[in-house]
């Protein structure tokens, strides 16, 4: 069976087709991050536009790459949500329609659970059960994995997202759009420890998050080292970067190991655009490991939004028997 994915939830069009016998045979990325740019965040409407010119071309694309014609597609799996409504239906649209002319069936996929299962796709995949980490530019979430399609979400951000929280504390250093990557790249010249950054909630019990607080934190630090100019002198800034990454690190491995230990399971399986994040995954593999648990992510590529995840999803749900109807269905807000 292979199974077309179609990703346009946000700021990039990803498309890809999963093979079930070869796993992913083709795959591309269009990414808008030059369309918002100057912006400083994504634009919905002109994301939207930039959806609509590319899909289609990136799905000619992939099918080349693979050489393969539509009749060798077996399904249409589609991201339906959650995500920005005008660019989820430019996707929902063109993935229903194409299903409907090539007569096979569509699916719309939740977008967090095409991030979930996107480790799935590694040479290494790990088994069920296991805790999720969901760390991307909208959620931050620990979920319970039974097993495909059985989700209980156990913690989540009381406020920002982990990769929105990244994104503003970069906005504030005058560093581009999106903002993670970037402050992973200042934070390397940095010392994580010059600044006592908090730790929220980690006196608390439970398993939510709360992350506006180390934003507040960088915007004081900020303008308390701001002596001359709009910003302060390099160190500081690289300082500051460093401090609100191992702060976000720090926090999110007390968390993980907290979930670990409620659901007695030994994998963690992290996902999403933070996971990326290469101190993350070295720290937290690293803590992780004094409590006997592996921790699993994708390739950087598979981090980030891109359609081989939602190619994969939607061939797991596909052969669990599911499909959507003709209706054309895209959900701005839809929990998992
Ligand atoms: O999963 P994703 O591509 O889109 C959403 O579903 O939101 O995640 C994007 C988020 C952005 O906030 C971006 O700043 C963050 O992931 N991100 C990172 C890194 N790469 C992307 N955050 C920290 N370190 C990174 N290396
Ligand atoms: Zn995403």
């Amino acid at each position: 069976m292979r199974v077309l994915g179609i990703e346009t939830s946000c700021d990039e069009t990803g498309i890809a087709i999963y093979d079930t016998e070869q796993g992913i045979i083709a795959d591309a990325l269009h990414s808008q991050v030059a369309v918002h740019a100057e912006y400083g965040g994504v634009v919905p409407e002109l994301a939207s536009r930039d959806h609509i010119k590319k899909t289609l071309p990136l799905i000619r694309q992939v099918l080349a790459e693979a050489k393969l014609s539509s009749e060798d597609i077996d399904a249409v799996a589609y991201t339906a949500g959650p995500g920005l409504i005008g660019a989820l239906m430019v996707g929902a649209c063109l993935g229903r329609a194409l299903a409907y002319g090539w007569n096979v069936p569509a699916l719309g996929v939740h977008h967090m659970e095409g991030h979930l299962l996107a480790p799935m796709l590694e040479e290494q995949p790990p088994e069920f059960p296991f805790v999720a980490l969901l760390v991307s530019g909208g959620h931050t979430q620990l979920v319970d994995v039974k097993a495909i399609g059985c989700y209980e979400v156990i913690g989540e951000s009381l406020d920002d997202a982990a990769g929105e929280a990244f994104d503003k504390a970069a906005k504030m250093l005058d560093l581009d759009y999106p903002g993670g990557p970037e402050i992973a790249k200042l934070a390397e010249s940095g010392d994580p420890h010059r600044f006592k950054f908090p730790r929220p909630m980690v006196d608390r019990p439970g398993l939510d998050f709360s992350f506006s607080g180390l934003k507040t934190f960088t915007l004081n630090l900020i303008q308390k080292h701001t002596v001359d100019g709009p910003l302060p002198d390099p160190q500081t800034m690289a300082d500051i970067a460093a401090g609100f990454e191992q702060a976000v690190v720090d926090t999110v491995a007390i968390k993980c190991r907290r979930a670990l230990e409620q659901t007695g399971y030994k994998r963690l399986v992290m996902a999403g655009g933070v996971s990326a994040n290469r101190k993350l995954r070295a720290e937290l593999g690293q803590k992780l490991a004094a409590v006997k648990a592996t921790v699993f992510y994708a390739r950087p590529e598979f981090c980030t939004d891109n359609g081989a995840m939602i190619a994969y999803a939607g061939a797991c749900r596909l052969a669990a028997g599911q499909h959507a109807d003709l209706s054309v269905v895209a959900y701005p807000r839809w929990p998992m």
